[in-house]
C-alpha cells in the first residue's frame, strides 16, 4: 500500500472513484454529487488552498482524500477542511480510510496548518482526533442541517480555540446541498 499526494492526471480517476463509493453506500444520486464534488474541488480551487492525498494498491487508487481550506479573518487561523474521503468498497474496514486521514493530517501538519474539521459522523471520525464542536466555539461556513456533524481537532495540541469570525469555506464547497 502506497499513500501520496494526487496528481492531475488522476483527477478523472478520483472522481470515478467517488461515485462508485457514494452510490455502493447511499445511492445514485448522492455518488453523482459527491463526485461532482471532488472534480469541481480538484479543478476550482488555487493550489495553495488545496491538499488531496490517494492510497494506492498495486498502483490502483483504492481511496482518496480531499482538504481544502477553510478562511477566518485574513491570516489569523490556519485551518483546513476534510472533505470528501472514501475507499472503494471491496477496501472498507481494514483501516485504510483511518491510515489515509492520518497520513493527510501529518502533511498538513507539516505545512503548518494547526486545525482541520469535517462534517461527518463522530463514531467514525472519532477514531481519527475528531471532536464534536458547537459553533459558539467555532462557526461553519453554511447552516448545517445536521449540527451533530460538526467536527474539528488541533492537529498541535488538541485545543480546539475559540473563533468568532464567521468561517469561509472554498468555492466548489460553497453551496447548500452540501450541507
Ligand atoms: C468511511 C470510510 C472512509 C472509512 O474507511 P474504512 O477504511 O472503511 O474504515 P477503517 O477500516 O479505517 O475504520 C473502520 C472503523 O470505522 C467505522 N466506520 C466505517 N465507516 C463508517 C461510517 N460510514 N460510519 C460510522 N462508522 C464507520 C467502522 O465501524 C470501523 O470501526 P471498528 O473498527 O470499531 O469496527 C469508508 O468506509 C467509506 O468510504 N465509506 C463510504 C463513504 C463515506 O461514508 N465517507 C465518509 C463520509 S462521513
Amino acid at each position: 500500500m502506497e499513500f501520496r499526494k494526487y496528481k492531475n492526471e488522476e483527477i478523472d480517476k478520483i472522481e470515478a472513484l467517488f461515485v462508485k463509493t457514494f452510490s455502493d453506500s447511499e445511492g445514485e444520486a448522492e455518488g453523482k454529487l459527491i463526485g461532482e464534488l471532488a472534480s469541481a474541488l480538484l479543478t476550482k480551487t488555487n493550489s495553495e488552498d488545496l491538499y488531496a492525498y490517494n492510497a494506492l494498491a498495486n498502483g490502483q487508487i483504492i481511496a482518496s482524500i480531499i482538504f481544502t481550506r477553510l478562511e477566518f479573518e485574513k491570516g489569523k487561523f490556519n485551518a483546513f477542511l476534510l472533505s470528501p474521503v472514501a475507499v472503494l468498497p471491496e477496501y472498507q474496514g481494514r483501516g485504510i480510510g483511518q491510515k489515509l486521514i492520518n497520513f493527510g493530517h501529518k502533511a498538513l501538519k507539516k505545512k503548518g496548518i494547526e486545525l482541520v474539521f469535517t462534517y461527518g459522523d463522530i463514531n467514525f471520525y472519532s477514531k481519527v482526533g475528531y471532536k464534536k464542536i458547537s459553533e459558539e466555539i467555532v462557526n461553519a461556513p453554511l447552516k448545517l442541517s445536521y449540527p451533530e456533524g460538526w467536527l474539528g481537532q488541533n492537529l498541535n495540541n488538541g485545543e480546539i480555540p475559540v473563533i468568532t469570525s464567521a468561517s469561509y469555506c472554498v468555492e466548489a464547497l460553497n453551496d447548500p446541498k452540501y450541507w
